[in-house]
């Protein structure tokens, strides 16, 4: 059964790891992430971006497959189902759809209608005891038509809307979605430093996962860091072996066209990537 992300993460919190959200986007992706965590007991958080939602059919797919693909893989770890960078609309979709989790990005709006609608949220949330995220400061980059400058956010307006009753914050500290360039200035420590103070014990998020130093993940874990987001890096995975599997004429060979065979590598290139993860974030056997 999928659950909220507020045990999962509290719990990351206090026990000073990460639990990472891994990004889906069809059937393999998924597959790899829970079978990845399972073979590890490590709790997971599954991500959907609206452009994702959208591509596998709609949010009742996701959820249908999902749970089916849970109860056929005999999970035990807990597995929270979560909309990344939501829209309200698409909160509401995907709470109707019978997600676990949402994630409201409003920090594109004024920081009084930020507050306002995920006021409103955060009482749906709470009757249906699912986990929301909300976000400050826009995270750099694009994700799925989601744009962000990349601004480091206000200490104080992340406090305004931890107090709202959220399960946990993105805040942005200087990350950016998909690669980093080569003058990228770092991960600001100074704003988490100042923001972790302010919010105390509410569960931190960095997204934009993705290419960030060893070191730094680390740094940001010990300030009060309990969810990293990562998306591209499992379709750079994904993409490079199927690439070498394509250009080393494997699908030319026998049935190596079957999709069974032709998405293999890639499918293991995304578990490999995964487990790297979970063990750099400290998340493996905390199931
Ligand atoms: P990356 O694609 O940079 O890993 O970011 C993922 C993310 O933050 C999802 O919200």
């Amino acid at each position: 059964m999928l659950v909220s992300a507020k045990d999962m993460l509290n719990k990351a919190k206090a026990g000073h790891y990460a639990v990472g959200q891994f990004n889906i986007n069809n059937l393999e992706w998924t597959k790899a992430i829970l079978m990845t965590a399972q073979e590890l007991n490590s709790p997971v958080i599954l991500g959907v971006s609206e452009g994702a939602g959208k591509y596998m059919t709609g949010y009742k797919t996701v959820v249908g497959m999902v749970n089916g693909m849970m109860e056929e893989l005999n999970m035990t770890v807990p597995v929270a189902l979560h909309l990344d960078h939501g829209s309200f609309d698409g909160c509401l979709k995907c709470i109707e759809a019978g997600f676990s989790s949402i994630m409201f990005d409003g920090s594109h709006y004024p920081i009084e209608e930020n507050i306002d609608k995920t006021k409103k949220l955060v009482e749906i949330c709470k009757t249906k005891g699912m986990s929301l995220e909300a976000e400050v400061g826009s995270i750099g980059g694009e994700e799925d038509g989601v744009v962000g400058t990349g601004e480091c956010a206000d200490p104080d307006e992340c406090k305004m809307i931890a107090d709202l009753g959220i399960t946990m914050l993105a805040a942005g500290i200087g990350n950016i979605h998909g690669k980093y360039p080569e003058n990228w200035a770092g991960l600001s420590f100074e704003t988490l430093d100042a923001i972790q103070k302010l919010t105390g014990d509410m569960p931190l998020v960095l997204h934009g996962g993705t290419g960030i130093p060893e070191d730094m993940i680390k740094k940001a874990i010990s300030l009060g860091v309990a969810k990293i987001n990562v998306n591209t890096e499992c379709q750079l995975a994904f993409a490079e072996a199927t690439r070498k599997y394509i250009e080393a004429g494997k699908d030319l060979q026998g049935k190596g066209f079957d999709p069974r065979k032709l998405l293999a590598p890639g499918t293991d290139a995304i578990k490999a990537t995964v487990k790297e993860k979970m063990e750099l974030f400290g998340s493996f056997d905390k199931a």
